[in-house]
Order: structure tokens, then C-alpha cells, then sequence
């Protein structure tokens, strides 16, 4: 028997911190969580996309009275990246939610549903994806998907 251990890496930083183009990314999530259709859960959750060409694609979540008939904010965004600009890599990803009120304290982690089409985005294009989770006290930055994901389904 042998012990596999996974480590994620997360770069923990205050939002001064942060370079310019990445605090206007999380700018751009908080703004999209204004235009999320979140009737039941109250949970708006935005996101802002840059693509490898500077241009910035937002996406919110869209609730349903059918429940599994919504979706996720990650998925509106990065399906319709996809689908309008599909050879323009995705470089970054910023994700933030706003609840009762008020922006959450701790980061939004992508659901993993999210994460393995985000993942599959990031192997097609064979760039990494780096994600930026906003939180109110500190922001996560991970530069791949994969260090979320590490046991991700593909096939071989
Ligand atoms: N949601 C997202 O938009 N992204 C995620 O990664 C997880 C959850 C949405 C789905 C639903 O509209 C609400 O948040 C509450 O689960």
C-alpha cells in the first residue's frame, strides 16, 4: 500500500494587493452578481472572464423554478466564451457572490460541476486558467484549475 497526497496551492491575498487588472476582473464578478437571477437560493453569484485578448466576458447565475434547470455563473460565462470566441483562450476567471445583503467574507469556490468544465477549458486550449475567488476579507488565487481538481474524469 502507498499514500498519494494532493496539494492544492492557493496564493492568499488582500485586495490591494492585487494587481490592477485582476482587482478590475473582480470588479467586473461583483458588478455581474447585480444582473443574477437568484429568486430562490438569494445567492448571486457573478463572474468576469478574461479572455487572451484583453477582452472581458461576464456571466451571472440563472435560477429556475425547475431547480436543476439553472445555472451556475462560471458555466453562463465560460459556455458562452466558448461558444462565441472558441479559439481565444480563457486566461482568468473571477468569481464572487453576494448574499443577505452583502458580499460573502470568505471566497466562493466554483462548483464542481464548474470546475470540470472550466478544467476541460483549460486542457483544450492547453493554457492554464488562473481562478481569482473573491471574498470580503481576503481573495484566493490559484493558477490552474487542475489544483482544484486534481482527480478530474477524462477520458483516455
Ligand atoms: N452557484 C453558482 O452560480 N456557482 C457555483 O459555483 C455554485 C453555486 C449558484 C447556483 C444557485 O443559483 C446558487 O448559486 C445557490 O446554489
Amino acid at each position: 500500500m502507498e499514500q498519494k497526497d494532493i496539494h492544492t496551492h492557493i496564493f492568499v491575498y488582500g485586495f490591494e494587493e492585487l494587481p490592477v487588472e485582476f482587482r478590475q476582473l473582480i470588479e467586473e464578478a461583483k458588478e455581474q452578481t447585480k444582473k443574477a437571477y437568484a429568486p430562490y437560493s438569494d445567492f448571486r453569484v457573478g463572474t468576469a472572464v478574461l479572455m487572451e485578448n484583453n477582452q472581458i466576458i461576464g456571466g451571472n447565475n440563472q435560477e429556475n423554478a425547475a431547480y436543476p434547470s439553472g445555472m451556475c455563473a462560471e458555466r453562463v460565462a465560460v459556455f458562452y466564451a466558448n461558444s462565441q470566441y472558441p479559439d481565444v483562450p480563457v486566461s482568468v476567471v473571477a468569481v464572487a457572490a453576494f448574499h443577505s445583503g452583502d458580499f460573502t467574507i470568505m471566497p466562493v469556490n466554483p462548483c464542481g460541476a464548474c470546475l470540470q468544465v472550466l478544467l476541460e477549458t483549460e486542457m483544450r486550449q492547453q493554457k492554464d486558467i488562473t481562478l481569482l475567488l473573491y471574498g470580503k476579507e481576503n481573495i484566493y488565487v490559484i493558477k490552474s484549475i487542475k489544483e482544484c481538481l486534481p482527480l478530474h474524469f477524462r477520458f483516455f
